[in-house]
């Protein structure tokens, strides 16, 4: 699989027009040991049937993935679960009912059926549903349930968009399925009910205080690196990490932050770094100024905004996609405005903080 390269055929599937055929092609391609990568509300994922050792082994070695890090199995509805798990405990059901299909994905025991190599060891395994129309249509046609990473190389972004994919995986990978761009932007929240209190290993759309609200009970949190048994391997490795040096604006109000953001971007020029920069609008504002009075007003700066406010869903939606032309412009420094940590802003932050993690060692 590794290698030799492949043709990778795109296969597109907006919304409302999907290729059918395509999607069936990628479907039978999937079931038969293939890799493909689709479009879910989150970001896209690498696909292989989770009954096939083999085709599991595969995603490890394209993505240059650690083999102890598990993988997410994909069905096409809820009612697939008990095919996958052991049991389901009450919480579960709750947490079933209200978030998915959705950014949830629920750790489990699991059962017999799934190849070993999607829980990397463990005797857990980590179940989510898209919410994602083109997910649906492709996990019914392939009628298998399909371990799927996000569609990136190990320690690269996730990718939003097709495109994003085809940097990574074009010449690897049979089949990528365009559904556009993903409305979430950030990976699922994932959280172990295998105990008496969830356990939230990974922050996302559906937040912490929601999950209280559904299951009545408020999930620990953990970081992975806590001392005693890893509970997601995952978040012990580098993460979302583009190229660049991340460094990160903070304040304790939205003028702190813009300020502090164009600060940073001052600063970096001056040591002489080529800058990118996510920020709100204001910020950027502010980096304008600054680069109309520079003396011979040449600033090698990139600017992308996420909009007006401290919206963390518009910001959200567009980290990912800002990483990669940032990074692919050559830049060595990207400067991210920080959001206050409510809400998704906790998803949104965790995955800046990993970005920035990244060159000053974990
Ligand atoms: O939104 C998403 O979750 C995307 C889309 C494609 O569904 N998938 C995704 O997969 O982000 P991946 O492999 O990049 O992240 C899965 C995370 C990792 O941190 C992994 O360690 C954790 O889930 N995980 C998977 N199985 C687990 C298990 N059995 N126990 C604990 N953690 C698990
Ligand atoms: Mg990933």
């Amino acid at each position: 699989m590794t290698g030799e390269p492949v043709e990778t055929r795109l296969i597109r599937a907006p919304r409302g027009a999907m290729d059918l055929a395509g999607l069936r092609l990628a479907a039978d391609a999937l079931v038969a040991g293939k890799l493909v990568a689709f479009p879910t509300e989150t970001v896209y994922g690498l696909g292989a049937n989770a009954l096939d050792e083999e085709a599991v082994l595969s995603i490890y070695k394209v993505k240059g993935r650690p083999g102890d890090n598990p993988l997410i199995v994909h069905l096409a509805h809820t009612g697939l679960i008990p095919t996958v798990v052991a049991d389901i405990p009450p919480m579960a059901v709750l947490l079933i009912e209200r978030f998915m299909p959705g950014p949830l994905t629920l750790v489990m025991r699991r059962g017999p059926s799934i190849a070993s190599a999607v829980s990397a060891g463990l005797d857990t395994v980590a179940v989510r549903c898209p919410s994602h129309p083109v997910a649906q249509a492709f996990l019914s046609m392939a009628g298998v349930p399909v371990a799927a990473p996000s569609a990136n190389l190990s320690g690269r972004p996730s990718p939003t968009y097709a495109r994003h994919v085809m940097e990574d995986m074009g010449g690897k990978i049979p089949f990528v399925i365009d559904g556009g761009a993903c409305e979430v932007g950030l990976e699922s929240t994932v959280l172990d009910v295998t105990g008496d209190v969830p356990v939230l290993l990974r922050p996302g759309a559906v937040t912490a205080d929601q999950i209280r609200e559904a299951c009545g009970v408020t999930p620990r949190r953990s970081s992975g690196t806590a001392q005693g048994p890893v509970r997601s391997p995952g978040m012990k490795y580098r993460h979302y990490a583009p190229r660049a040096t991340v460094l990160v604006g903070v304040g304790r109000s939205l003028a702190a932050r813009a300020r502090h953001t164009a600060e940073l971007v001052q600063e970096e020029v001056a040591a002489g770094h080529r800058v990118g920069v996510f920020a709100a609008a204001r910020a950027i504002l502010l980096i304008r100024e600054m680069q109309k009075a520079a003396p011979d007003g040449e600033w090698p700066v990139r600017l992308i905004s996420y909009g007006e406010l401290d919206d963390s869903v518009q910001a959200s939606v567009r980290l990912f996609d800002a990483f990669h032309p940032l990074d692919a412009s050559g830049v060595d420094r990207i400067v991210v405005q920080s959001l206050p940590e409510k809400g998704l802003g906790v998803a949104y932050m965790n995955r800046v903080h990993k970005a920035s993690a990244h060159k000053t060692g974990e």
